[in-house]
């Protein structure tokens, strides 16, 4: 079965949060949804929600500490408290603007990991990468494997090219089919695809082979246009 996520990015408040989190559990309640359905608040919205098993609610990001003297980051003691078990890992936002680097990415891979958590693992080359050809861009994207267990059973991994992502540019059928077709063979668990999916073009991206999923930003955060991208991935097997 097809994987869904929302990142919700730097958007919504704590409010709209809980609305569109109580308002998507009903829906996949209702229309007996058993997809895994993930949603990453920001981390001022964490709580408590109850929500059906399949609807997971993670961490955008976390530092690789229970606590301590860091100021602006969340620990580990923070998320557990509201029993959260999930986090996003290596989003390109963090790579390229935030600067984070592959060793602090690899630690907080190893400290999650250590921790039990569901781990969605984000790669992807900027244009730059892409415009050198598929040999430089296989050999960027596996260098953000450097340090991340693959075998790891709480792993999913997601393909986001950079130049896709909030860009309105998608990638190619073929271009989704080449990365992710290299990736299977050196992964074993699911692949989800992201950068400007859309409800307009969910359907194709989920029918290209070794899309397990996809990461959904942008058109995730209406619940209308979610509601209708969790119905085109309940539709494919
Ligand atoms: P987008 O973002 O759907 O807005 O392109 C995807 C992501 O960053 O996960």
């Amino acid at each position: 079965m097809k994987i869904i996520a929302s990142n919700f990015k730097t958007n919504h408040t704590r409010k709209t949060t809980r609305e569109f989190v109580e308002d998507l559990d009903n829906y996949i309640k209702d229309n007996e949804v058993k997809n895994d359905v993930f949603i990453f608040p920001s981390a001022t919205a964490l709580d408590n929600f109850d929500t059906q098993s399949n609807l997971n609610i993670g961490a955008q990001n976390g530092y690789f500490v229970k606590n301590g003297s860091f100021t602006g980051e969340i620990g580990s003691d923070q998320i557990d408290e509201f029993g959260i078990k999930t986090i996003l890992i290596g989003h390109s936002e963090r790579r390229h603007i935030i600067h984070e680097s592959q060793n602090e990415i690899a630690k907080k891979f190893n400290f999650y990991k250590a921790l039990g958590y569901t781990i969605i693992y984000c790669v992807g080359e900027p244009l730059s990468v892409k415009e050198q050809g598929i040999t430089q861009t296989l050999g960027y994207i596996f260098e953000q494997l450097n340090g991340i267990d693959l075998e790891y059973e709480k792993l999913i991994v997601a393909y986001e090219p950079v130049w896709a992502i909030g860009t309105g540019v998608v990638a190619t059928a073929e271009d989704i089919a080449v990365i992710h077709k290299k990736l299977k063979k050196k992964i074993t668990k699911p692949i989800l695809y992201g950068g400007s999916v859309k409800p307009e073009n969910l359907d194709e991206i989920l029918k290209i082979d070794n899309v397990d999923g996809t990461l959904i930003g942008t058109s995730s955060w209406d619940v209308e246009s979610f509601k209708k991208m969790i119905d085109i991935t309940k539709n494919n097997s």
